[in-house]
């Protein structure tokens, strides 16, 4: 008797350790914690991102523009956010060589476990010190607040900083694009430049994002009344930059795992809501990435196939009903590469 229930017992406190060292892999991965010496070094990074971006001639207090100043030094970061190969490299290797490159910068942030290949010419070496990333975590969010943070660090110059994906493509020429994002308005007035961030406060699904993290958690930063949705890609000015990089407040909240993960798309909330809470006359609430959400699956949108690529498909994704045409869109899968390099100098940069 006392020899079975302290065999009982026995067996019970050995297998302890070994359902620690089994249930990762037996119950599906909740959230990606960030730790904290990945927390504090990110830190470090945006502080003196900070610390650089207000010393530097581009800050955000001399963005004010008299009509007439081009500024035809200002440049564009590209930062591309993937986890995969960067399987579209040529076409956009040749939207940027229809470009003079002093006006850009290319910044990649590859998941260091997927072991991403440097694709060379314009793309080489411009991989930037990156982490693990994940869907269903705050990881993403990290992700692009590192890409702004190097390309502050990196040229003062840099003044719009894009965030792009791996299945985005390019639906205009460089020039193209640099001349709307540039543009300034007849106006005697001082220009303000604008960010391009989707910011929606549609109902239906922000309830249960919201309660993502639990009840009452994003009290008091984020009252349900200030919490925002929109596309995880964005391009924003480097003074937008720069208050991404500054928060605190909001990132406590929105770094905290989910209970709801079906509901958890921390990417497509923060960067809505705090710009949103900061400075929404700011913003064109639009975003310039064209997505086809018809018929989404699993919170994917819908990923074009060769046989729907095409120069009219090209031409109806340009355009949108806001004052600007659409300038990249998404997705598209790895085997449109060759038909959309057909059709790259006839239709995608020809303006
Ligand atoms: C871009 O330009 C370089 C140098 O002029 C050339 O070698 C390369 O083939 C071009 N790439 C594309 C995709 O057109
Ligand atoms: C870009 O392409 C256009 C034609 O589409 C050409 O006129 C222009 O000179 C090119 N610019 C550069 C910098 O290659
Ligand atoms: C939010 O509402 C707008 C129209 O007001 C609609 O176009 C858009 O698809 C909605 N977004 C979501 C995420 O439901
Ligand atoms: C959006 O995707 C659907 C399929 O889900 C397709 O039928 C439709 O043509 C696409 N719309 C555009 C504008 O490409
Ligand atoms: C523009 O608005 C019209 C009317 O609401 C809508 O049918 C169309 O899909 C919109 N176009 C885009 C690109 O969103």
């Amino acid at each position: 008797m006392f020899q079975s229930q302290f065999a009982r017992t026995f067996c019970l406190i050995f297998s302890l350790p070994l359902l620690f060292l089994l249930a990762p892999h037996i119950l599906p991965p909740r959230h990606v914690p960030i730790s904290l010496p990945d927390e504090l070094d990110d830190l470090a990074l945006f502080n003196r991102a900070v610390a650089t971006g207000l010393r530097s001639s581009s800050n955000p207090k001399s963005t004010f523009f008299r009509l007439g100043s081009t500024n035809p030094k200002f440049k564009i970061a590209f930062m591309f956010l993937t986890n995969t190969d960067l399987f579209f490299a040529p076409l956009w290797e040749r939207f940027f060589n229809n470009s003079s490159k002093d006006l850009y910068n290319i910044y990649i942030h590859s998941d260091p476990s997927s072991n991403v290949k440097d694709p060379g010419g314009i793309f080489e070496d411009r991989f930037i010190p990156s982490k693990h990333t994940e869907r269903s975590s705050p990881t993403l969010i990290s992700a692009a607040r590192r890409l702004l943070a190097t390309a502050i660090l990196d040229d003062s110059m840099n003044f719009y900083f894009a965030l792009i994906s791996q299945s985005c493509i390019p639906l205009h020429s460089f020039g193209y694009m640099y001349r709307s994002l540039f543009h300034t308005p007849f106006s005697w007035r001082p220009i303000k430049f604008r960010s391009f961030i989707e910011i929606q406060s549609n109902g239906s699904i922000l309830h249960d994002r919201y309660y993502a993290r639990g009840k009452n958690v994003m009290m008091p930063e984020v009252p349900f009344s200030e919490f925002r949705v929109g596309s995880q890609f964005f391009i924003l000015t480097k003074k937008h930059a720069m208050l991404v990089l500054k928060d605190r407040k909001l990132w406590r909240k929105f770094r905290l795992p989910c209970i709801n993960v079906e509901s958890c798309y921390p990417e497509e909330h923060y960067f809505p809501t705090l710009l949103s809470m900061a400075d929404s006359e700011g913003c064109s609430h639009f975003t310039l990435t064209r997505v086809n959400w018809t018929g989404s699956f699993n919170g994917h949108p819908h990923t074009y196939s060769p046989s729907e690529v095409s120069p009219p498909l090209i031409y109806e994704l340009r355009q949108s009903n806001f004052t600007y045409d659409y300038l990249f869109a998404r997705k598209f899968s790895p085997d449109c590469l060759t038909l959309l390099m057909d059709m790259a100098d006839s239709v995608i940069i020809k303006d």
